[in-house]
């Protein structure tokens, strides 16, 4: 395949071969809505959305048009020293939608970059160095972010890292109380459901108890809402759950319908008011790219297209109808451990086999390689039940079910029935047998 032999030659031919052994090395002709048609006519459900990036469905022909409709009206789409075309208008939506004591917005082009601007203005806000965060999260791949980030699988040959950065296990109040106390901290971010750490949903009452000591030491709370974030779990954002006002929230991901590169990072005014001082201060934060034209144009139009088309409440009976199929499934197979999520962002939970002849098959897996029975799960799915979707980064006994915000009913009983027959084919033996062909190969055993 002519694509896949110039990306493997020179781009990264370490993914083309992990491509190759996931036989995920299609080709997409055409995408739309939740479907993904291949040019040898095979159609895949997407149950990943590009990891909650693609809430409104590939090519949204709302998000499309608007895109089409700005760049034929030759307005000015990345023009510096201008106030920027949409980019009040979009603050002005976003602030509203998510109330709080949220004012202000900096927009950014990836979710990584909004980790950063926290990091820098939470620091220069409080004057404190130290960045405190949650085991198992994942934050992104810039310097910042990977400082914030305990799992070496990312990390590992790319440090030193920034120091004074710190993980507490999840909400773990005590443990965070005593890092609090040593008031180095200018910030505790956390994910409020921990997405790559395998769908880790926040209790309430621990995430007040933080908040309540992140006020007390005078530490900035910050969620991080990259994934939960635009509607995923029904709400606006995820903090809509909970009683809590972070002073920031970061966003990214789906807020450009999964067109166009644009993040967010939201925050109380004062933070605001410490970075742009004065004068002098005005283009201390900006970036050559961020509030173009057509990322702007692309975030308004994926928010009206949410509230036009009642995103919210369609998620939410969805995410319920998802996670009663799934449910179902608990009593039949030993290895389904449990669904959890809020709204369409959900985790289908695996745990070890304790039957004595899946153990073994389960046993020699691991032995191969700790994510491999996750792996050959998205490998089973994607191949004979046509449905795309990923592990957790964190967390391979998790994979995602993540759809379009516009699936249906149907396309949820669809993926409950891949599901299924994936897990009986496992159950059977044959799905590990399958499994460690596969494995042997790639290990060269
Ligand atoms: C929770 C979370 N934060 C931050 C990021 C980084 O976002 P980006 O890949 O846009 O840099 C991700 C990416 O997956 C994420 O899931």
């Amino acid at each position: 395949m002519e694509n896949s032999k110039l990306y493997s030659g020179r781009v990264n031919s370490q993914w083309a071969r992990l491509m190759d052994i996931m036989g995920m090395d299609v080709n997409y002709s055409s995408c739309k809505g939740m479907e993904l048609v291949t040019e040898d006519g095979n159609t895949y459900k997407d149950f990943l959305s590009g990891y909650c990036v693609q809430n409104l469905g590939h090519n949204n022909k709302y998000i499309a048009d608007a895109l089409i409709d700005e760049i034929k009206s030759q307005g000015p789409v990345i023009l510096q020293n201008l106030i920027p075309r949409y980019a009040g208008e979009l603050a002005e939506k976003i602030v509203t939608l998510a109330g709080r004591n949220i004012s202000n917005v900096c927009f950014t082009n990836t979710g990584s970059e909004g980790v950063e601007i926290a990091i820098k203005f939470t620091r220069l806000h409080t004057k404190r160095a130290g960045i405190l965060y949650s085991e198992g999260a994942f934050h992104g791949i810039s310097y910042g972010a990977m400082s914030l980030m305990k799992n070496t699988s990312w990390t590992k040959r790319f440090g030193p890292f920034l120091e004074d950065t710190m993980g507490v296990p999840f909400l773990d109040v005590e443990k965070i109380e005593k890092e609090l106390k040593t008031k180095k901290y200018a910030a505790f971010i956390t994910e409020l459901i921990q997405s790559e750490a395998g769908l880790n949903i926040a209790k309430e009452e621990k995430l007040k108890e933080v908040q309540s000591l992140c006020k007390k030491y005078g530490t900035l709370f910050i969620a991080d809402e990259v994934q939960s974030g635009i509607f995923r779990t029904g709400k606006f954002l995820a903090t809509h759950y909970f009683d809590i006002e972070p002073d920031m929230i970061i966003l990214a991901k789906a807020l450009g319908g999964g067109m166009m590169p644009v993040g967010a990072v939201l925050m109380k005014e004062e933070i605001n008011r410490s970075v742009f001082k004065s004068i002098d201060q005005a283009f201390v934060s900006a970036s050559t790219f961020g509030e173009n034209s057509l990322s702007m144009r692309a975030a308004l139009s994926t928010l009206e297209y949410c509230e036009k088309e009642n995103i919210s409440e369609r998620c939410l009976e969805l995410g319920e109808s998802l996670r009663e199929g799934v449910n179902a499934l608990v009593p039949k197979y030993e290895m389904l451990k449990e669904v959890r999520g809020i709204g369409l962002m959900n985790g289908i939970v695996f745990q070890e086999p304790h039957s004595l002849k899946l153990k073994a098959l389960f046993k020699s897996f691991k032995l191969l390689h700790e994510g491999l029975f996750g792996q050959m799960m998205v490998r089973k799915l994607f191949r004979e039940g046509k449905i795309l979707t990923q592990v957790c980064g964190n967390n391979y006994m998790v994979i995602k079910a993540c759809p379009p915000l516009i699936s249906i009913d149907a396309d949820i009983k669809y993926f409950v029935n891949a599901l299924d027959q994936a897990l009986e084919s496992f159950h059977s033996g044959d799905g590990f047998k399958e499994g460690i062909a596969i494995g042997r190969k790639v290990l060269n055993l």
